[in-house]
């Protein structure tokens, strides 16, 4: 199997399917590669149900889960695992706030996320927010990618 190395810091980092179906993969790509991160996974998936509401588990409560499985699963996506020094905050930060409207400037959803007033936002991307959701993140979607202890 391809293996990550324990010692580094990954996050887990999906292109939705509303980045992927505007073409702007290679944009949140550019950007994330820019910053100095190096990508260590990457494939193009139709996600299905089972798989997001196991993603989206902690949030099966909240008003817009069935709205945000919908979102996801309406075509494809592009999930990617993504290593560097603090990548998880990094990427975080990079990706900006849940709102387009409201995240700022210079954000990947700032500047290209976009919100129709309909209460359901389509801002692009998706980045783990700690690490044990990205722990988690990462053998969900990449169950082929393995973490190896060095001896
Ligand atoms: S919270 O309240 O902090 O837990 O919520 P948040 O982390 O902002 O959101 C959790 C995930 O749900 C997505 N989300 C939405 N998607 C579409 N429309 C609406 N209104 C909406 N509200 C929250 C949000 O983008 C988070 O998913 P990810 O994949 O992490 O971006």
């Amino acid at each position: 199997p391809d293996l990550l190395d324990p010692k580094k810091e990954h996050t887990l980092v999906l292109v939705k399917p509303d980045g992927f179906r505007r073409g702007l993969t290679g944009e949140i790509l550019r950007r994330i590669e820019s910053k100095g991160y190096v990508l260590k996974g990457l494939k193009i998936k139709q996600a299905d149900r089972a798989l997001l509401e196991e993603h989206y588990a902690e949030h099966r409560e909240r008003p817009f889960f069935q709205g945000l499985i919908e979102y996801m699963s309406a075509s494809p996506l592009v999930a990617i695992v993504v290593e560097g020094d603090r990548v998880i905050e990094g990427v975080r930060s990079l990706m900006g706030t849940t709102n387009p409207t409201l995240a700022a400037p210079g954000t990947i959803r700032g500047d290209l996320g976009r919100d129709w007033g309909t209460g359901q936002v389509e801002n692009l991307v998706h980045g783990s927010d700690s690490t044990t959701s990205a722990i988690r993140e990462i053998a969900l979607w990449f169950p082929e990618l393995e973490y190896h202890a060095e001896d």
